[in-house]
């Protein structure tokens, strides 16, 4: 018998799949395959083709990791993966795995919040990190500043009323004529933007309470492009594109510093694809040294911003602590609330 507990992590909610081993070790073995490059072509996710790279993906993937880390199959204490929210096909992929190899080796099961999952991995590579925090979640399908008590509690203070950030990100970087997903395409061009050539509006930021909006930023950016006369180049592209993320910089840390003050959290840990964004980082940096309070910004390592498995098998292993196994077969759950979960 091994010395340690080991829980294997299922990431399949959109379009990576991710697989990992945690125990008590942390994280000791992963896979990840992003199939951005097959969705590119259609310029966004297609969830049908989402789902069959995923299933021919997981099970090689899954040895993959078991090899990695020496551990045979039988010595798992327990299977996590996604159960939601996410895209539906791609849930009932990961979903009906874990059920399968649950009950063929007769080990436990986990169903796994992304988003608590997201919230959580920063702990497992900093230990300073504590609870309770401010946490901010920036990632292609979601934006949601929560108030995280414990594991399993949280208050939702404030989310997108429209577009995710990222989402807004890939949005505004198609109308440059970047391809999907352009989030960090989009960040890399704004390196060469000047400063006050375009300017673009901060939204909702004169309106109380912590909620975003991001559409109107991508349509202004839309607008600007079609009253360009002729069609821009490249340096005025770029100069869009640094006042786009200059904007939305801007607004994250107009409502993070608002949370801040109203709950007086000082650990802020900012997770999801989004929180890789180079200025993101350098301003809310900035801030936590400067404020003239103690204040700590938390970020995961770049490599783990995006959809991961480590993040499904770090808090599929906490949860395995706690004894939150599941009785019944895992559901998937794609319209999953942050706030319905338990600790
Ligand atoms: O967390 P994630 O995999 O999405 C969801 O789980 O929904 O994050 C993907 C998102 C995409 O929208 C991508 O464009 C964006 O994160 N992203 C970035 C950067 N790197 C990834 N956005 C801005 N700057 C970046 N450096």
């Amino acid at each position: 018998m091994s010395r340690y507990h080991y829980v294997l992590g299922i990431e399949t909610s959109c379009d990576e799949t991710g697989v990992a081993l945690a125990s008590e070790q942390g994280v000791v073995a992963e896979s990840l395959f992003s199939q951005a490059d097959q969705h590119a072509l259609f310029g966004g996710v297609v969830p049908e083709l989402a789902s069959r790279d995923h299933i021919r993906c997981l099970l090689p993937m899954i040895e993959q990791v078991l090899q990695q880390a020496c551990v045979d199959k039988h010595q798992l204490a327990g299977i996590a993966c996604t159960a939601g929210p996410g895209l539906m096909g791609a849930l009932l992929i990961g979903t009906s795995m874990t059920n399968t190899l649950g009950y063929a080796l007769g080990c436990p099961t986990l169903g796994i919040h992304h988003l608590e999952a997201h919230l959580l991995l920063p702990m497992l590579y900093d230990k300073q990190i504590t609870w309770p925090f401010l946490g901010v979640l920036v990632s292609g399908g979601n934006t949601l500043m929560v108030q995280a008590h414990a594991l399993g509690d949280y208050s939702v203070m404030g989310e997108t009323l429209d577009d995710a950030v990222g989402e807004a990100f890939d949005k505004t970087a198609k109308l440059l004529g970047l391809a999907y997903p352009g989030g960090a395409l989009l960040s890399r061009l704004a390196e060469k933007g000047r400063p006050g050539y375009f300017h673009c509006p901060r939204p909702m930021v004169n309106r109380p309470g912590m909620d975003f909006s991001f559409s109107g930023l991508k349509t202004h950016v839309a607008q600007t492009v079609a009253n360009h006369q002729g069609p821009m180049n490249e340096q005025q592209r770029a100069d869009l594109a640094y006042a786009f993320e200059d904007a939305v910089v801007d607004t994250l840390l107009i409502k993070i510093r608002r949370a801040v003050a109203a709950t007086q959290l000082t650990t802020v840990v900012i997770s999801g694809g989004v929180s890789a964004n180079r200025v993101l980082r350098e301003r809310l940096r900035h801030w936590q040294d400067s404020c003239g309070f103690r204040v700590r910004v938390c970020f995961p390592p770049l490599s783990h911003c995006t959809d991961n498995g480590a993040m499904i098998a770090y808090t599929g292993y906490e949860r395995f602590l706690r004894g939150n196994f599941s009785q019944e077969p895992l559901q998937p759950l794609p319209r999953w609330q942050l706030e319905e979960l338990e600790s």
